[in-house]
Parts: structure tokens; sequence; C-alpha cells
């Protein structure tokens, strides 16, 4: 379960037990998650997946774009709620994860819509002529800006971007260290978005920060 400590652990496992549970596929990916891979806890989980889920639902995009794939927990979450044309497009850096990704997105009911890529997103992205519904960005948190400022023009009028550990396990709101860069430039993200006059933004404390933003 989820490691950050915005909530008490009481009240998490309350929610949790009141949420949906995952599906069989999800819960077999982030038991293997935890088994296999390094840093575990930076896959959704079934707080954040059923949240994700829920919103694609609301929003039924047709154009999904999401950089940081890790396993693909949140990409299989995301897809849920795709038009029957909908494709989701995901960007993972690191090579060694391509494996299991397409294992789980070919198991699926989604996997035909889901679009692995394997590369930087910085590279990838300006490289897909698509109008995107819904974009999350959940990669390096030192480009945090580049990623925004680049999705952005590609972002439909009144479509949304989702920006995850906006409080960074909430070093935002304490003291930070000349060389901590990333809660510095988490810091600056969030500062960036308040000042935005295109957009309208909420930054949720839910699990580690979720900066919710429609551009207008
Ligand atoms: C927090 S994890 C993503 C978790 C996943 N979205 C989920 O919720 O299950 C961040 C991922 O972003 C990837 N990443 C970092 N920089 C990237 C870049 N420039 N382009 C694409 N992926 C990147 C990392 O390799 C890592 O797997």
């Amino acid at each position: 379960m989820s490691t950050f400590d915005l909530i008490e652990p009481e009240i998490e496992a309350y929610c949790e037990a009141h949420t949906t549970e995952e599906s069989d596929l999800l819960r077999r990916l982030y038991r293997e998650t935890h088994l296999q891979t390094i840093n575990p806890r930076m896959a959704s989980g079934q707080l954040q997946g059923q949240f994700l889920l829920l919103v694609s639902k609301m929003i039924r995009p047709r154009r999904i774009l999401e950089i940081g794939t890790f396993t693909g927990y949140s990409a299989i979450c995301l897809a849920e709620g795709l038009t029957d044309d909908g494709i989701l497009h995901t960007v993972e850096v690191n090579e060694e994860y391509e494996e299991r990704i397409r294992r789980y997105f070919s198991e699926s009911a989604d996997g035909g819509k889901m679009m692995l890529h394997i590369g930087d997103a910085k590279e990838i992205v300006p490289t897909l002529s698509e109008e995107w519904d819904l974009v999350f960005i959940d990669a390096e948190k030192t480009d945090y800006q580049d990623y925004y400022e680049m999705v952005f023009p590609q972002v439909r009028k009144n479509g949304f971007i989702l920006i995850d550990n906006t409080l960074w396990n909430s070093k935002v709101v304490h003291e930070v260290r000349h060389n901590d860069h990333d809660t510095q430039a988490v810091m600056a993200f969030n500062d960036r978005v308040q000042r935005d006059p295109r957009v309208r933004n909420l930054l949720l404390p839910f699990r580690d920060g979720l900066m919710m933003i429609e551009k207008l």
C-alpha cells in the first residue's frame, strides 16, 4: 500500500476498505512490482489507481498521454475511461520495464488501445501529433516545467493535465536544502501553475499531492 504520510494509516486503510478493489490483473501487477523492482512505491496502487480510473471515466477521453509508465499500473487504470476509438500513449525512459509493461498491457481488456513508447518523453512527445484530452505527468521532478510547457499547446481547450507528487512527501512546506533539486523543482512548478492565467488548477492533498489542471 501507499507509503506516503499525508493521511493517518488508519484513515488510509479505511479508505482502501471502502474503495472498489483492484482487478486481478492490477493486483498481480502491483505484487510483481513490489517483488521485482527497486522502487515499487512509484506505482499508483489501489487508491490512486481507482481515482485515475474514475477521473478518466468522467472525462471519457479520446486521447490520453502519460509521461512515466513505470510498470504500467496507472496506464491500465486511465485506459479504462477511453472512448471506443480512444488511444492512450504512455512514455517510459527505462527499457528494463518494457517486457513487463507489454505483458500486462496485452492482458488488459484495453490493451489494444495502449501504445507504449520507450525513450525520453522530451524527445518522443513532440513527435506525437495528437490533441490530448487528458495528460498524466508522473516522471522526473526536475523536468516538470519542461513537460508542462511541452504538452500544453497540444492539450485541447478544456482538456486536463494531472501532475503527481506535487507535495513531494510534504517537503514543499518545510525548509529546503540547497542541494534538494527535486523539491525545489516541484515548488517552482507549483508556483508556475498558480501564476498561469491559462488554467484553472487545484492542488489536491491526495496521496503525494496531485495537481489537477484544466486548460481554459
Ligand atoms: C513515478 S514513476 C511512474 C509511475 C506510474 N505512472 C504509476 O503511477 O504506476 C516515474 C517513471 O518515469 C520514468 N521517467 C523518468 N524520466 C522520464 C522521461 N524523461 N521520459 C519518460 N519516462 C521517464 C521513470 O523511469 C519511472 O519509471
